[in-house]
């Protein structure tokens, strides 16, 4: 899919260079985005990264260069195989408001369709608000609020549940 200023593409296990690269800046540079810390996924070995790329990992290229990351995680247990979560959105900030995160979640949006899933839902850090307004001017609805669903740095962090129906 190309969004006019980038190209995103669904990557493989022969491409986990470019998501290592992604992930990795978006863990550095945002942290308080991210349940995980950038020390969690920098000790990963190479199958480890590659086991993360067994669910759908979608990246934008600009100049063959990864600037932008989303991926898929669906719900294990069959009566909740039709529900899925994004997770890992993330777009150098040199590139926001440029319509990356919209080709990215575009593209989620696709696939999730192709596998079947009729809900899509995600956390925000409620004191996001460029994500929770990005999330909202694509469909997405608060559901409900997890207090203190991180803590950074000793304080405690609030998330948005949201959701959108595709089905
Ligand atoms: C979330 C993210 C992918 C969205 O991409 P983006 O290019 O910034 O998104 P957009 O510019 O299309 O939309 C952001 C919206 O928030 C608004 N906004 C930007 N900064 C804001 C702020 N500080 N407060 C409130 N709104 C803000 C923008 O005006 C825009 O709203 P609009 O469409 O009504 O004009 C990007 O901001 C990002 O990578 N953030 C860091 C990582 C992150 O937070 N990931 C989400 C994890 S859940």
């Amino acid at each position: 899919m190309d969004t006019g200023i980038s190209t995103i593409r669904r990557i493989g296990t022969d491409n986990v260079e470019a998501f290592r690269r992604i992930r990795l800046e978006a863990l550095r540079e945002e942290p308080l985005a991210y349940a995980s810390s950038y020390e969690d996924w920098a000790v990963l070995g190479d199958d480890e990264w590659r086991d993360r790329m067994r669910e759908p990992v979608f990246v934008a290229f600009l100049a063959g260069e990864p600037v932008g990351l989303a991926g898929l995680s669906r719900q294990r247990p069959s009566r909740m195989a039709h529900r899925a979560s994004i997770v890992m959105v993330y777009v150098r900030k040199s590139l926001r408001g440029t319509g990356v995160a919209d080709g990215l979640i575009d593209a989620v949006i696709a696939e999730a369709r192709g596998m079947g899933i009729v809900q899509l839902e995600l956390a925000v850090t409620a004191e996001n608000r460029a994500a929770v307004r990005f999330y909202e001017r694509k469909g997405f609805v608060e559901i409900g609020r997890v207090p203190g669903a991180l803590i950074h740095e000793g304080r405690e962090f609030d998330d948005l549940m949201m959701a959108l129906r595709i089905g």
